[in-house]
């Protein structure tokens, strides 16, 4: 199955920033970024450690207000964190509620919606299942590894209705196996579920892997200085694509652009 298909078959809406910009009292991060997010589409954000990949996600998920441009869903411009985008921030170890279990964790935002108890759980459950952890519904989060407690807060963000998925630096504190399992599971997910997803990611290597287009941010203040479609195929396989001479083409031009 390739692009179109899976574009028409998404739920998740366009994503659109238009002339993005932040500033922070006088200190300018990002100016002038302009990006759109086709249902579906799997888009990494590359840029140096500071460069503003964090502020620009806060900005997309609604949670930071922008300074200049405006970022919409749906062509409706947000001013609010929305249910249909989720956000999963690279800590996971402040992202889950200890004295809950994973199960409750999951159902738990649900609460405020009203939905009932029963098909809370019932939600949870499924989509526990859709991050591979159904058997853990019963654990504290202290009780999983790293890589867990981070599929734990992507099920969450899915129970919540979340259609596009925006993830910072997710991967960056896990050991490198784990990462790599963690990086098919999202891109199965997306696959699965036709979810959007935007990864923001300092690793080019992870960026890719993963992305059908690779957005490179670079400067002070920080604009989008490159935007490479990456044509390596729907499915990836961590040996057969990285080996791919392609990918090692993709990985220069970004690298080059943001060592430039
Ligand atoms: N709330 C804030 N107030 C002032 N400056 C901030 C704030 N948040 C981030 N910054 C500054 O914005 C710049 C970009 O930060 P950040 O978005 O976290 O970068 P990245 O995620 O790419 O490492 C940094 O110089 C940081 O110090
Ligand atoms: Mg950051």
């Amino acid at each position: 199955m390739n692009g179109p298909h899976m574009i028409t078959l998404s739920k998740a809406k366009r994503l659109e920033v238009s002339g993005l910009g932040k500033s922070y009292g006088t200190l300018s991060i990002l100016s002038n970024l302009t990006l759109t997010v086709e249902p579906g589409a799997f888009i990494c954000i590359v840029g140096p450690s500071g460069v503003g990949k964090t502020t620009l996600l806060r900005c997309l998920s609604g949670l930071a207000a922008p300074s200049e441009g405006s970022v919409s869903v749906g062509g409706i411009v947000i001013t609010e964190p929305q249910a249909e985008i989720g956000l999963v921030f690279q800590d996971y170890r402040g992202s889950l509620m200890p004295w809950m279990r994973t199960l409750e964790n999951v159902a738990f935002p649900l609460e405020g919606r009203g939905v009932p108890k029963a098909e809370r759980n019932r939600i949870a459950l499924a989509c526990l299942a859709d991050v591979g952890l159904e058997n853990a519904a019963e654990s504290y989060p202290w009780q999983l590894s790293g890589g867990m407690q981070q599929r734990v807060a992507i099920a969450r963000a899915l129970a919540y209705d979340a259609h596009i998925l925006l993830m910072d630096e997710p991967f960056g504190s896990l050991d490198a196996q784990t990462r790599l399992g963690l990086e098919d599971l999202v891109l199965a997910l997306r696959k699965r579920l036709k979810i959007s997803v935007i990864v923001v990611t300092h690793d080019i290597d992870e960026a890719v892997y993963l992305a059908d287009r690779v957005v490179v941010l670079a400067g002070k203040p920080a604009t989008v200085v490159d935007c490479v479609d990456i044509d390596l195929g729907y499915d990836r396989d961590q040996i057969r694509t990285k080996s791919d001479p392609r990918f090692v083409e993709y990985r220069n031009r970004v690298l080059g652009q943001i060592m430039a």
